[in-house]
């Protein structure tokens, strides 16, 4: 299996992790670094918050971006109206590039769905030139998603059973301190930092917080998929005491932490 994302549509993305992705896409490029005239390679672009907000960022030659789903490839290329972004499938795990053809290489929220993480940076090692950079994000699930938290620890304190499935939400490859550091240390880069960024996720009121979580391709909405009706009707109410805590009904503004690591290739 070369991915354990489960995507259920370009829209449901959007409304769920898109709107968020669009906006760590700043924060990530500063940290990443992006120079006039590169050549670039994006892995796992999903349905294109990063993709189309490099150009704004910098000249680009030219972007190459795979992602291992058909149809957010699909959706991304509708989008595109750049000629220098071309858009494909592609494996994060075994790139369809010869090597040393990118001055950078950038993955955003991406690793964590690769069952073998440091095979993937090994490869963005390979096909990046001597001297070129890469870097990667992904969300800390444990400790920087208070509000995707927020419904886990709810559902962990009500119903039975639930802290497994909380514990496979908060516990994923590549999400502890310095493990997206050692696996480019590991792969071969020279001068890596690790760094944090942090975006907020900013909801309208509950329903805004609530329906997406519900519809989209994470784990608390397979969760939700099995209980019967009065037993979702009980966590949605305490979720939403939760986001509530004893005030009206209106915005709420959750802060959300990534983990992020660049590496430069060495020169011979
Ligand atoms: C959370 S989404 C992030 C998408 C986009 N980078 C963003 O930030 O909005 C994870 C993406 O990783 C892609 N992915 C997972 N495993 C992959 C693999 N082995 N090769 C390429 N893409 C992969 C998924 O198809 C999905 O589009």
């Amino acid at each position: 299996m070369a991915s354990s994302f489960v995507a259920k549509g370009a829209d449901v993305y959007d409304s769920y992790v898109g709107r968020w992705s669009r906006k760590l896409a700043q924060p990530f490029m500063d940290f990443a670094g992006l120079a006039d005239r590169e050549r670039v390679l994006e892995i796992g672009c999903g349905t294109g918050s990063l993709t189309f907000a490099m150009p704004a960022r910098a000249n680009i030659a030219a972007i190459e971006a795979i992602d291992y789903e058909a149809q957010f490839v699909a959706a991304a290329r509708e989008r595109n109206s750049d000629p220098r972004i071309n858009i494909q499938r592609g494996d994060a795990s075994s790139l369809q590039f010869s090597d040393g053809q990118f001055d950078r290489a950038l993955s955003m929220l991406v690793l964590h769905f690769v069952p073998d993480a440091d095979r993937a940076v090994a490869e963005m090692r390979r096909v990046v030139r001597p001297g070129g950079v890469a870097a990667a994000t992904v969300w800390d699930n444990f400790g920087g998603q208070p509000g995707i938290r927020m419904f886990w620890d709810t559902l962990a304190a009500i119903e039975p059973q639930a802290d497994v499935r909380r514990s496979a939400f908060l516990i994923i490859p590549t999400n502890r301190p310095q493990e997206l550091a050692n696996s480019f240390s590991k792969a071969g880069f020279v001068d890596v930092t690790e760094s944090e960024l942090s975006v907020r996720m900013e909801f309208a009121n509950f329903d805004d917080y609530w329906i997406p979580l519900m519809a989209g391709q994470g784990t608390q909405a397979a969760y939700l998929e099995s209980p019967p009706g009065e037993t979702r009707q009980r966590i949605m109410t305490a979720v939403r005491n939760a986001y509530l805590a004893g005030q009206p009904d209106g915005p709420r503004s959750f802060v959300s932490v990534a983990w992020a690591a660049r590496g430069t290739i060495p020169r011979p």
